[in-house]
């Protein structure tokens, strides 16, 4: 359904939901299942660990289910649970039609498909086509010679480039056995697929029909912007001190991947009731409409355009960061609502690679908790599937790691050495890891206040942050003001509002560097969401709110200006 099509069920159901409420429920079925609620992502190495073994299972995600059916969430994204040698944390698959014995057995999926089934939840699996694990069987056999039946399931090659992959270093590596270089994308245990074999690509399809045929409700499709490579490999200007330029200005969206990409449409998503959500770093708003609806591959693509906006390009090189300008940033949420108004968008600030948000989007000095409510209020109020990444809705803060050894990220080691190259200083490289590192994202998730914030009873993988005591489910779980309780109220708000679900998006004062504001506008019915990133007051002019009334936000009362970090909603 185009958003024409629902705004007019939308606006006959408010007509006449009057008269008959059952039309209102008639109308709203109309809305995709997946449009209507929340995602909620579970990176299940840091989520529960039932074994006691320091690592999280899918006993623990089972165990949760209610909990996060009580964040009114449709479905659950679980990032990689495949076997894997973890160099990557699961991205680098051994076997895509496995359970990885650290998280679970199959018979653990089955059960945790069906239990989240009772719960109206579905589970949506994370595909790695981009690249398998150097210890896959069809990589181990593609490597051992030049004339074997899988000799070009990969990218070899002669002669190496200076691309510099996404982790750090050459992005190829030579192999022994074959006396050739094979191309890696991230890092040197990933190497790339070739999609150009049609018999590599019908093995990828038919293992994500593998996991259709258990049930699963959709996919998350990984770093989809690099499986088509330019058909001749030349060198990129150097953008680093060793000479080598970043692999994704030269590999990413490469003309001719929306062929490959409208096959695998075709021979797995077609006929299913599911969605499909690519990850797609650089895809230009402009060109959203070739990605995603009827016309294009997917239901939604993760663009990076508002969660990279402090770096200059694609290449996310951390020590060269920049602050954050505001109109940057809702600049680039604005583009990408506007270039979604007849299709459909994924809203998210976090994710397993990206610092926590109320540290990446605020200023020093914010109120932690004032923070996580404001963006919980952007992330429910504008137009999209909110996807909700574990712990955010409790307001968890980045962690600090006072060494590089206690980094487990791989591309944290990376970033640092690429820093140390450039001259930075020990101190000054790790200023930018502490920042960046995907490790603020994957400390174990707080439960409650005993040992290891109830993650585990063994040792966790990675230290649990040390605020866990004020910061914990079971504490917020009691207070009806805490940040988790303001997520379920606007999860359930925005779950059944026609207005957040199907109204226009505008943006106010789009050059204004303190607040974010916006509307969403159904026929005669308005909201006004405004939220401001200072840490001092901010007035804004009386006009923009006659007639409206504060609906919720995270100070109680109101005033006549906006409070630091204050965020509201109004409506007529
Ligand atoms: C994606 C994943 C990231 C992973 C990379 C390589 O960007 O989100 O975690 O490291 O792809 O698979």
């Amino acid at each position: 359904m185009n958003r024409r099509e629902f705004i007019k069920g939308a606006m006959t159901m408010t007509a006449l939901a009057w008269a008959n409420p059952i039309i209102l429920v008639d109308a709203a079925s109309q809305i995709k299942w997946w449009q209507k609620k929340p995602v909620y992502q579970i990176y299940p190495k840091s989520f529960l660990d039932t074994t006691g073994k320091g690592t999280g299972d899918l006993r623990g995600v089972i165990n949760k289910l209610d909990y996060i059916k009580s964040l009114d969430a449709g479905a659950i994204w679980l990032t990689p649970i495949y076997p894997s040698p973890m160099v990557d944390n699961g991205y680098d698959i051994s076997d895509y039609t496995g359970i990885n014995p650290l998280f679970g057995t199959m018979e653990d999926f089955d059960e945790l498909i069906d239990e989240a089934k009772e719960r109206d939840i579905k589970i949506v699996m994370d595909l790695v086509f981009n690249h398998s694990s150097d210890q896959h069987p069809w990589f181990l056999e593609s490597k051992s010679s030049r004339d074997n039946p899988k000799a070009d399931w990969y990218i070899w090659r002669d002669e190496k480039t200076n691309w510099r992959s996404i982790f750090g270093g050459s992005a190829w590596e030579w192999c022994e056995e074959r006396q050739q270089y094979y191309l890696h994308t991230f890092a040197t245990q990933q190497p790339d697929l070739n999609w150009e074999n049609p018999e590599v690509r019908q093995a990828l399809f038919d293992a994500a029909n593998f996991w259709l045929d258990k049930g699963v409700g959709g996919f998350r499709i990984d770093a989809i912007v690099y499986i088509k490579k330019p058909k001749i490999f030349a060198d990129g200007a150097p953008d680093s001190p060793d000479g080598t330029c970043a692999i994704h200005n030269m590999t990413a969206n490469t003309d001719g991947i929306l062929d490959f990409l409208h096959e695998f449409k075709r021979k797995v998503f077609d006929g299913h009731d599911i969605f499909t959500v690519g990850e797609a770093n650089s895809v230009k708003p402009e060109d959203l409409r070739y990605w995603v609806g009827a016309d294009g591959v997917f239901d939604m693509l993760f663009e990076f355009s508002h969660v990279n906006v402090m770096f200059n390009n694609g290449d996310e090189i951390w020590h060269r960061s920049k602050p954050i300008k505001l109109s940057e940033f809702k600049k680039a949420l604005s583009d990408s609502q506007r270039a979604t108004r007849e299709l459909w968008y994924p809203i998210y600030f976090e994710n397993h690679d990206k610092p926590r948000s109320v540290n990446n989007f605020f200023p020093h000095g914010s109120d932690k908790i004032l923070a996580a409510k404001a963006m919980a209020t952007i992330l429910f109020t504008l137009r999209g599937t909110p996807f909700i990444y574990q712990g955010e809705e409790i307001g968890l803060a980045n962690t600090k790691f006072d060494s590089i050894d206690d980094y487990d990220d791989i591309s944290s080691h990376g970033a640092y050495d690429l820093a140390r190259a450039d001259g930075l200083s020990d101190k000054e490289a790790m200023r930018f890891v502490q920042k960046f590192s995907r490790d603020n994202a994957r400390t174990p998730m707080q439960w409650d206040s005993s040992k290891n914030a109830g993650f585990t009873s063994g040792k966790p993988w990675l230290f649990v942050h040390s605020d866990f005591k004020s910061c914990n489910v079971e504490l917020e779980e009691k207070n009806p003001d805490s940040v988790l309780n303001f997520y379920r109220k606007l999860s359930a708000f925005r779950n059944s509002s026609e207005i957040l679900l199907g109204g226009e998006y505008e943006e106010l004062y789009p050059d204004n560097e303190e607040i974010f504001i916006f509307t969403r506008t159904l026929g005669e019915k308005k909201f006004i969401t405004a939220v401001n990133f200072t840490t001092h007051d901010v007035k804004l002019p009386a006009q923009i709110f006659d007639g409206m009334k504060k609906i919720f936000g995270n100070y109680s009362d109101e005033k006549k200006y906006f409070r630091p970090t204050e965020a509201a909603v109004y409506g007529n």
